[in-house]
């Protein structure tokens, strides 16, 4: 595999529906795509009083994603926003300034819910917080509507022809953009 990419996933829920699509994506990948999910959950909440000794789990998150080549973010939507373990993530990351891990990251979102639009909302807002980072956000969107409790199984198993195709495009599409950016 040429490009590590790691990928983060916004539910830390057993069963999650967004681990199940992002196991799926994964197995949909090219090989030029290696993937290495990171920990979110044993972050504190950010404070800027412990930035100076930060936690051994914030400092390896943050050298695990400078070390990428860049970044799948899969999650849920919570109240048309991103889940709050996911902006702390994101922010812990970013600070200090010189050493914020998101600029010129290339970085793909993407997400499922059972409601109709499943997580555009919250993604919409995850590429600006993502913007304003100056990461290389990957154009389109991918956000599935987890409409049959079989859709994608336990194990990433896509069941319907059309999402897997749609999903396969997408992993395709950022694997073409990483090897564009990164060369
Ligand atoms: C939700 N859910 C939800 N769904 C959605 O489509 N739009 C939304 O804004 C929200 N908001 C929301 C807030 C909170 C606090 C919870 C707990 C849930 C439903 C959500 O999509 C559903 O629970 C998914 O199954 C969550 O993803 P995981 O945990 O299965 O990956």
């Amino acid at each position: 595999s040429k490009y590590d990419v790691a990928l983060l996933v916004g539910s830390f829920r057993t069963g999650s529906l967004n681990q199940r699509l992002a196991d799926s994506i994964v197995r949909l990948a090219p090989d030029s795509l290696n993937f290495r999910q990171l920990r979110m959950d044993d972050l504190p909440f950010y404070n800027q009083d412990i930035e100076p000794a930060r936690t051994e789990a914030v400092n390896r998150l943050a050298s695990d994603l400078a070390k990428a080549d860049a970044v799948l973010i899969v999650t849920p939507e919570y109240n048309r926003s991103i889940p709050a373990v996911l902006k702390n993530a994101i922010d812990w990351v970013s600070k200090p300034g010189d050493k914020n891990v998101w600029r010129d990251m290339p970085v793909a979102m993407a997400g499922t819910s059972p409601g109709a639009i499943g997580t555009a909302v919250g993604q919409q807002h995850l590429r600006q917080v993502l913007s304003v980072l100056r990461a290389h956000v990957l154009p389109g969107e991918c956000y599935i509507s987890f409409k049959t409790p079989d859709l994608i199984s336990e194990t990433g198993v896509v069941s319907e022809a059309s999402t897997e195709a749609f999903l396969k495009e997408f992993i395709d599409r950022f694997a073409g953009y990483v090897a564009k950016m990164r060369g």
